[in-house]
């Protein structure tokens, strides 16, 4: 909702969920253009508790763009902040009444493992609003300042199109299918640890890409039929060969990060002892009705239906009790081939 205010201030608010992927991005063919080695696909989630608000302010009267985050004044040094800033000093200029100086405030949820993600999108998303710039450019733009922003483009199903054009023009996010499309689908996200990861995607993926034979099999061989798969399955609406996939898909990408050298630890126990809950509860029922898929953090996210969500949280609930403490928790969860009869 643009308030232009001709004689001295343009000001746009927007916000940006955030997105959780089921086909992973990892790895970039081209860094500088920030183009991924494979395609990925995500779901929108649109969690009040995880969405960034970016205020953005263009006039005349300022000197010199500036930045706060939650509050903080940011270095607008940054070399990616720097890359939506250029891009979008073409707006700017465009625009007559701009004298391409801007200003903008950003809020982003505590918990948030994904760092600078929807931070760029957001900013990006919103100067574009403020400067009427359509949306085809915008997923190349948020793409520069991070790859997996993209594809917050679009709600619902998301794919990022790998691309064939050395320029990246068209490595481009598309909506799947809209957030309507799946009504009984449901995301849960355990938060295992709210600390910051201790490598971020970026460094991570460019060390996996340099040192991971695994990764380029995955590139090659595995994304494009999975890719074409999870579209068929999500199009279906089949449950279970979509948890399936989304968790092997989880798991390679975890696979590689252990293939990376020296490899790089994002789960920890707990997540470990999510996995393995998910899958006995799946086993006990015989079918999928639960996916588990994890980013570049161990914080779990779960995917299931719901008619099964109530049920799977008690039992969350029950091997997670809030007060527990990770390590008592550890201690305390029974080994994976117990059977989960007793404690559904
Ligand atoms: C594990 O988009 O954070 O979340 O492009 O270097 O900024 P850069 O990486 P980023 O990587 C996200 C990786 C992932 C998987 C995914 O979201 O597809």
């Amino acid at each position: 909702m643009p308030e232009n205010d001709k004689q001295s201030l343009s000001m746009v608010t927007c916000t940006a969920p955030v997105n959780i992927a089921v086909i992973k991005y990892w790895g970039k063919r081209d860094e500088d253009l920030i183009l991924p080695m494979n395609s990925s696909l995500s779901l929108t989630l649109h969690q009040d508790q995880l969405k960034t608000t970016t205020t953005v302010a263009c006039s005349r009267n300022f000197q010199q763009d500036r930045i706060w985050l939650n509050g903080k004044e940011e270095d607008i040094s940054n070399p990616r902040l720097q890359s939506c800033l250029q891009e979008s000093i073409l707006w700017r200029l465009n625009d007559f009444d701009c004298n391409g100086t801007c200003t903008s405030m950003t809020s982003c949820s505590p918990n948030d493992d994904d760092d600078d993600v929807k931070i760029w999108f957001v900013l990006v998303y919103t100067l574009s609003q403020l400067f009427g710039v359509e949306s085809e450019q915008l997923s190349a733009v948020a793409r520069q300042g991070s790859g997996s922003a993209c594809r917050s483009l679009y709600g619902g199903f998301v794919q990022w199109k790998l691309g064939e054009q050395l320029d990246g023009k068209d490595s481009l996010a598309e909506q799947v299918e809209s957030e309507s499309y799946w009504p009984e689908l449901r995301v849960l996200t355990l938060v295992v640890s709210a600390e910051q990861k201790s490598v971020g995607s970026t460094s991570g993926m460019h060390t996996s890409v340099e040192t991971s034979q695994l990764l380029k099999y995955r590139a090659d061989v595995v994304v494009p039929s999975r890719m074409e798969e999870m579209i068929r399955v999500i199009r279906e609406r089949d449950f279970p060969a979509f948890g399936e996939l989304t968790m092997k898909d989880s798991n390679q990408f975890h696979a590689i990060c252990l293939d990376t050298y020296p490899p790089i630890f994002y789960l920890n126990n707990m997540s470990h002892r999510i996995i393995s809950l998910v899958h006995r509860y799946n086993q006990y029922y015989g079918e999928t009705r639960v996916a588990y898929t994890f980013d570049a953090g161990p914080n779990a996210v779960i995917y299931t239906l719901q008619d099964h969500l109530s049920e799977f949280v008690q039992v969350v609930r029950h091997f997670f009790p809030p007060e527990v403490s990770g390590e008592e928790f550890f201690k305390g969860l029974p080994v994976c081939s117990a059977d989960l009869s007793e404690e559904l």
